[in-house]
């Protein structure tokens, strides 16, 4: 059976002392939550892993990264690398975000490498992938989700795919308060689950976890996690107040 999945993606946002509190608050809150075959993964800046694996180590949630370059080490300053996180336990990494896409002038090749680096090290990567609006609305979101698999992911054995969580995140719906209806996002997931099984098999298909990420929110998450490909969530905005997470988190 697939796991579920909600993650926070914080971005860049809150001081240490903020995010001190807003992860003490969610520990404190997932305390009271029995997840079943689910999971709660906190992706803060890189400069709050360590306070965020010390919190939690007695809580229900693991973290993860926003983001890797993909060497273990050597001259790239202000880079990190995976086998840092490696040695934190940190057990996800975002990769392909559309921002890093977007401002970063991330390629399909540079990801792949970061996928491979990550999975070197036993971190799992959460492959965002997703079109802009102009190539919805000219009907090309199948094959720029298509491209984006294939360009990244699809070089990896089953064995090393099996460790992949994908979110889909309509870029048009990320940060705009604009959302996926269930039906879109219920459309592409399937289209995605569909790609995995072409390319590898039934099974792992059936057993990967796909996110859906772009507005997702403590009013429409229920609705989208209960599409039957929806594995629940990659969150942004929501994920920076305590209550609304919970609401999303409660969803699964
Ligand atoms: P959002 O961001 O929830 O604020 O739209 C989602 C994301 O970028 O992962």
């Amino acid at each position: 059976m697939r796991k579920k999945i909600v993650a926070g993606n914080w971005k860049m946002n809150k001081t240490f002392s903020e995010a001190e509190t807003l992860i003490t608050e969610i520990a404190d809150a997932l305390d009271e939550v029995t997840l079943t075959n689910a999971e709660v993964v906190l992706c803060p800046p890189a400069l709050y892993i360590e306070m965020a694996m010390d919190v939690a180590f007695e809580s229900n949630f693991t973290v993860g990264a926003q983001n890797i370059y993909p060497e273990d080490s050597g001259a790239f300053t202000g880079e990190i690398s995976p086998l840092m996180l490696k040695e934190l336990n940190v057990a996800y990494c975002i990769i392909g975000h559309s921002e890093r896409r977007k401002y970063f002038n991330e390629t399909h090749q540079f990801l792949m490498k970061k996928v491979d680096a990550l999975l070197k090290h036993g971190i799992r990567p959460i492959f965002c992938c997703g079109e802009i609006l102009s190539e919805r609305e000219a009907n090309q979101h199948f094959k720029v989700v298509n491209d984006q698999l294939v360009e990244s992911l699809f070089h990896l054995t089953t064995e090393a795919f099996r460790n992949v969580v994908i979110a889909y995140e309509p870029v048009w719906a990320i940060g705009t308060g604009v959302t996926a209806s269930k039906e879109q996002a219920q459309e592409m997931h399937a289209y995605i689950r569909g790609l995995v099984a072409k390319k590898y098999d039934a099974k792992t298909a059936d057993e990967t976890t796909i996110l859906y990420g772009g507005s997702c929110n403590g009013k429409n998450a229920g609705e989208l996690f209960a599409q039957p490909d929806v594995d629940g969530g990659l969150i942004g905005g929501a994920s920076l107040k305590t209550d609304e997470f919970m609401q999303i988190v409660s969803a699964l």
